[in-house]
């Protein structure tokens, strides 16, 4: 019997999102099924049964009427998510080792840069300044992490482990070794009068977007070393004001902020966040999705779901993500 066809609906636009190479990735992992790279005006879209996608149009996958699992080739579902006519089967998000693994080593070389005063140091040297500024321990320093997900959770025992304090808040409560776990709106307060370099892993969802506000700015601790607490976005553009991290950082309630995401990607080239000298910017790629790894995740889990077995990592689609 012929099986089903996997449709390939990529729309990133950038090096790692070049569709070419996710099907040639995808035909060497599903060897006995068909993948249609999408748009593909000859394709009988009654023959496909799944679909692995990166920001499909709203509407795209609609167009097939037998579709029995939708794959996300990244975390984050929030793209999809805001599809009003999403079909209603299952969504699968990605949560692999491979994507933990690379965004626990942009938080840590971000938290490590503001920690060991990088922005001083780099200017220091472009102005032949020979000024040491005394340097204090990582256990002088609290880093809040903002979700306790699959890469939040990961991050915060990476930290703990070279020796920072870990306070961390989720939705549910949470018990992570070494970590002072908040949830819940009501802990959101407390949480942050402890944090001095806040990390942002949040999904977007209608409950986080502009989380990362002034009023929230204003809450963290200024009472370490470093002075003015310090922001580090790496979940979603959305989850931030930028105007109010603009204000922020030229008032001085933010000391630096490390943002790997943005409301409008690509960022505009006259965008204000490029050239300030207390931002250090990322193109959207502190964890990208490997080509490699994800293919055979998919095609595992294809495989698996055709012989009975369950779905991993299924989108709950009430919470959003
Ligand atoms: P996850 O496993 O679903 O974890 C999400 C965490 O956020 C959970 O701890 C969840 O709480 C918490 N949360 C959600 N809504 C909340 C709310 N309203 N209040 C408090 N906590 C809330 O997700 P993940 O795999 O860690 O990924 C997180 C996000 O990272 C993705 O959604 C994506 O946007 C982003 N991301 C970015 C990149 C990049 O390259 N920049 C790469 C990958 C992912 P509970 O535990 O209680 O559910
Ligand atoms: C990347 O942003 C992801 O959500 O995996």
């Amino acid at each position: 019997m012929t099986k089903g066809a996997l449709a390939l609906l990529v729309h990133g636009g950038t090096e790692n999102w070049s569709s070419a190479r996710w099907k040639a990735r995808f035909d060497q992992v599903c060897r006995d099924r068909r993948v249609l790279l999408l748009p593909d005006a000859a394709v009988d879209a009654s023959d496909v049964h799944y679909a692995a996608v990166w920001k499909p149009r709203p509407g795209e996958l609609a167009a097939f009427p037998n579709l029995r699992v939708i794959f996300n080739l990244g975390a984050g579902v929030d793209a999809l998510m805001a599809d009003t006519s999403l079909p209603d089967v299952p969504l699968v998000r990605v949560a692999v080792s491979d994507l933990t693994d690379r965004m626990t080593e942009y938080v840590t070389l971000h938290v490590l840069m503001h920690h060991r005063q990088e922005l001083y140091l780099r200017e220091s040297q472009r102005e032949r300044r020979w000024a040491p500024r005394y340097q204090w321990a990582a256990g002088a320093i609290t880093i809040g992490i903002m979700g306790l997900g699959t890469l939040g959770a990961n991050a915060a025992q990476v930290l703990r482990a070279i020796g920072f304090r870990v306070v961390g808040w989720s939705r549910s409560a949470k018990q992570i070794d070494g970590v002072e776990c908040f949830a819940g709106k009501e802990q959101l307060g407390a949480f942050l009068q402890q944090a001095n370099i806040l990390v942002c892993l949040l999904p977007l969802t209608s409950d986080t977007r502009h989380i990362l506000n002034r009023d929230v700015f204003a809450r963290l601790n200024r009472n370490s070393p470093m002075g003015a607490p310090v922001l580090i976005n790496a979940g979603r553009g959305g989850l931030q004001d930028e105007a109010d991290i603009l204000r922020a950082l030229d008032d001085g309630t933010l000391g630096a902020a490390s943002l790997d995401v943005f409301e409008t990607e690509p960022l505009p080239p006259d965008s204000p966040f490029w050239s300030h000298p207390k931002v250090v910017l990322t193109p959207h790629n502190a964890a990208d999705t490997d080509p490699d790894e994800i293919s055979k995740y998919v095609a595992e889990q294809i495989e698996r779901f055709e012989s009975g077995g369950a779905l991993e990592n299924v989108v709950d689609r009430k919470r959003g993500y």
